[in-house]
């Protein structure tokens, strides 16, 4: 599908995280220089930076197939087991929000990463005895949003922990200019730029964004996508100047009004809003603080001045 082929498939193509690009590239190379497996590898940062992409990646650079998955999808120990026992040797497994996994899931997994075997337990009480099941060795990607989440026997087991960061908007409006190509519409470099600064730091939803602008152009435009019409397209999309949206103002506002920008507690604020703690915390937060408009306090979470500055709100004393 065209969702899949927007993805870059090498290292060579993926734009920025050139920390982890550079290490990734050299682990990689080490491992096909030894015929080895590579070691398993931890990505964590927050949603919508390419941890999807990058396990992709790290399949298709060692040659390998990549199998995925997610922490919640998997169930049982048994499902795991199944999972493990059809890889072919050197295969990627991805499991995506891997600090999701059942705790009994993990404990297959702790022996399969260090050892590649299963430890199987057959029969019940007395009669109980364990067997161990070889399996191909293979690369484990993980990716979550918290590193901290993750149990310290899990954490420890990976070989190679990357942390994504947030983009800059020159490397997101290359992304943008790059999905533009594929999308065969053309984009002025300004309005690339326009979608760059609005999208958090973020390549879902500067592709997202860039689709949505895409259609307005298609029907109030000519096809081109001109900074004029990316501007007025993006403030119908109640995405404001700095990529903030309905639901970071219902936050940041219910802040100010109604607990004096805080401190508040996450529940207190997750209530509020009508938006899931977790949410809150994995999705919305970790931008707000990004750009400092947000500060975590151990009585909880309060706005800063920068934030009333862009509401044109007085900042209280
Ligand atoms: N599309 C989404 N993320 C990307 C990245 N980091 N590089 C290139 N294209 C992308």
């Amino acid at each position: 599908s065209l969702e899949y082929s927007l993805r870059p498939k090498f290292l060579q193509e993926y734009i920025g995280q050139d920390q982890v690009k550079e290490n990734l590239k050299v682990f990689i190379e080490a491992a096909r220089m030894r015929q080895e497996t590579l070691d398993h590898v931890l990505l964590y940062g927050p949603p919508g930076l390419g941890k999807t992409t990058l396990a992709a990646i790290i399949a298709n650079e060692m040659g390998v197939h990549v199998r995925t998955t997610s922490g919640p999808a998997i169930e049982r120990p048994g499902d795991l087991a199944a999972i493990l026992t059809s890889l072919e040797p050197g295969d990627v497994l991805f499991i995506d929000e891997i600090h999701r996994l059942h705790r009994s899931v993990e404990e297959v997994l702790y022996p399969a990463m260090e050892d590649f075997c299963l430890d199987i337990v057959i029969g019940k009480g007395q009669t109980a005895r364990s067997i161990r099941i070889d399996l191909p060795p293979f690369t484990l990607v993980g990716a979550t949003t918290r590193a901290g989440a993750l149990s310290a026997p899990l954490r420890d087991r990976f070989g190679v922990l990357s942390r994504l960061e947030y983009y800059q908007p020159e490397q997101l409006s290359q992304i943008v200019k790059r999905t533009a190509d594929i999308l065969e519409v053309s984009i002025e470099e300004e309005a690339a730029f326009e979608i760059a600064r609005r999208s958090r730091g973020t390549p879902r939803i500067a592709n997202r964004l860039l689709r949505r602008v895409r259609d307005f152009a298609q029907v109030k435009g000519d096809g081109t996508i001109t900074s004029i019409l990316a501007r007025e397209a993006l403030e119908l999309l109640q995405v404001d100047r700095l990529g903030l949206d309905h639901i970071d103002h219902k936050l940041l506002k219910a802040m100010i009004e109604k607990f004096r920008g805080g401190p508040v507690g996450l529940d207190t604020i997750a209530a509020t809003i009508g938006e899931e703690a977790q949410t809150i915390e994995d999705v919305y937060e970790p931008y707000l603080l990004q750009i400092g408009f947000l500060q975590r306090t151990p009585r909880g979470r309060i706005v800063t001045h920068y934030a009333y500055e862009h509401f044109g709100m007085e900042v209280p004393k």
